[in-house]
């Protein structure tokens, strides 16, 4: 198995541009089948989630290729309306299949997408939406049968605001009779996105971004070519990286206003951050404060897919601090391999107490779900001696060569292949 190997205790320095969302890439990818005609995408990032994502659009009859980071795709021939069940459980975003799949075929089968290491990720909520829509659904508890002769629009109250959830009931109201609000929505920056891109093919949608989204079904949607938002949680691995080795890093095509929280967290720390326009700059010269109280909760607070990485922060930070994780119930595998590189973090139910430590040490870890990889490495870069990482699968599904990433900016980290056994 490919591993990262790290050289730590060097300060990240240079400027690099943040490549497109992964996770506004998957949901559009997904939504391109409720037109017919080829759909043209731009700054989508080179992921082996989004490999997998256009894995899943081919089975279904579509033309998809991506060349660099533009993804052409056909639609002309979607027919299929069953995911098969291997590609479900390689990535569980083909659950963004469903929406478009009613809207285009009124018909959907897949299976229940499991949880992963970070916790169960159930899909009720989805399935109520789409049912409020007029979906009839049959659920074994394993394999899902979805048909809809005729989707129909609804008032549908999220019981929790999931992201998913919000953007597969968004996209299978797009082209439902009549009107169709969600209360209680998601308000992520991708979500937005997902607006857009629908809009721009020709859906009447308003909202996304806030708490309550209105779409008037229409017809009919129409091919388009979009350009993806860049992605705000590699842009805030990126600035963690940075402030942890005390580096200086400019960050290039970012949205500053998607990291807010972040953005807030880390000058509280003693991170100076410089903004001006889509450029942020990032440095920490001496050492860091610890955050009294840090708690992830749904946008725009401070987002879960930076948790495992701020630890490392917190970690090398002067006092102690305190992380609780309110999306996913079991996003504290990091801990353990944290730990074992120096950190002193005791875990408290779904609340972490960290203790600053003088500094970490390398050691040969295992990265568990993606961001707890991605913390990992923030980890090794700032640790004394050789870190070798290894199940770094988890971590290309959302970071484009990371190691590229980070060796452009100073770091000493390779990527080791195994040499076939003879
Ligand atoms: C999206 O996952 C992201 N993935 C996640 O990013 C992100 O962590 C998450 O939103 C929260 O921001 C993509 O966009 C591809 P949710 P999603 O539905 O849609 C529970 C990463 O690292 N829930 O908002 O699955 C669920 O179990 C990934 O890039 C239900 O109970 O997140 C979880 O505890 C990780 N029933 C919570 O809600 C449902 O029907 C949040 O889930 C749906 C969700």
């Amino acid at each position: 198995m490919e591993k990262l190997v790290i050289e730590g205790g060097k300060p990240l320095s240079g400027a690099i541009k943040i490549h497109g969302a992964k996770n506004a890439a998957l949901p559009i990818l997904a939504a391109s089948i409720m037109a017919e005609g080829t759909v043209v995408m731009n700054n989508v990032p080179e992921l082996s989630d989004i490999g997998v994502m256009l894995g899943i659009l081919r089975s279904l009859g579509c033309k998809a290729e991506q060349t660099g980071d533009t993804v052409t795709i056909n639609t002309a021939a979607v027919h299929q309306f069953h995911i098969p069940e291997h590609l479900m459980s390689q990535m569980r975003s083909s659950i963004f299949l469903m929406g478009p799949l009613l809207a285009r075929l009124g018909r959907v089968e897949l299976y229940q997408p499991g949880g992963c290491a970070i916790g169960e990720r159930k899909i009720d909520l989805h399935l109520k939406g789409l049912a409020a829509l007029g979906v009839k659904i049959e659920d074994d508890g394993s394999r899902i049968v979805c048909m809809a002769s005729e989707l129909t629009g609804a008032d549908i109250m999220l019981d929790y605001p999931s992201v998913g959830a919000t953007e597969n009931i968004m996209m299978a109201a797009a082209m439902a009779r009549g009107q169709t609000t969600i209360t209680n929505a998601a308000r992520e920056p991708e979500i937005q996105d997902l607006q857009n891109f629908l809009n721009t093919m020709g859906a009447k949608i308003i909202g996304a971004g806030t708490d309550t989204i209105t779409i008037e079904g229409v017809q009919e949607l129409v091919p388009c070519t979009y350009r993806i938002i860049p992605d705000r949680i590699v842009a805030g691995t990126l600035m963690i990286a940075a402030a942890v080795t005390r580096g200086h890093v400019t960050l290039q095509g970012v949205c500053p206003a998607h990291l807010t929280s972040a953005i807030h967290v880390l000058k509280r720390s003693g991170v100076q951050i410089t903004i001006d326009g889509d450029i942020m700059g990032i440095s920490a010269p001496s050492r860091l404060k610890a955050v009294e109280r840090i708690v992830t909760s749904p946008y725009p607070s401070f987002p879960t897919d930076l948790q495992s990485q701020i630890m490392v922060l917190l970690s090398l930070s002067d006092g102690v601090s305190i992380v609780k994780e309110t999306v996913f119930e079991g996003r504290f595998k990091h801990v353990d391999e944290l730990s074992r590189m120096g950190a002193d973090i005791r875990v408290d139910m779904n609340a972490a107490i960290l203790r600053g430590v003088p500094r970490l040490y390398g050691a040969t870890v295992e990265a568990t779900d993606l961001r707890a990889g991605a913390a990992l490495v923030i980890a090794g870069l700032a640790a004394q001696g050789t870190t070798v990482i290894e199940q770094i699968h988890h971590i290309d599904r959302g970071y484009d060569r990371i190691e590229s990433m980070l060796r452009s900016l100073g770091a000493t980290i390779n990527r080791t292949t195994p040499v076939a056994m003879e």
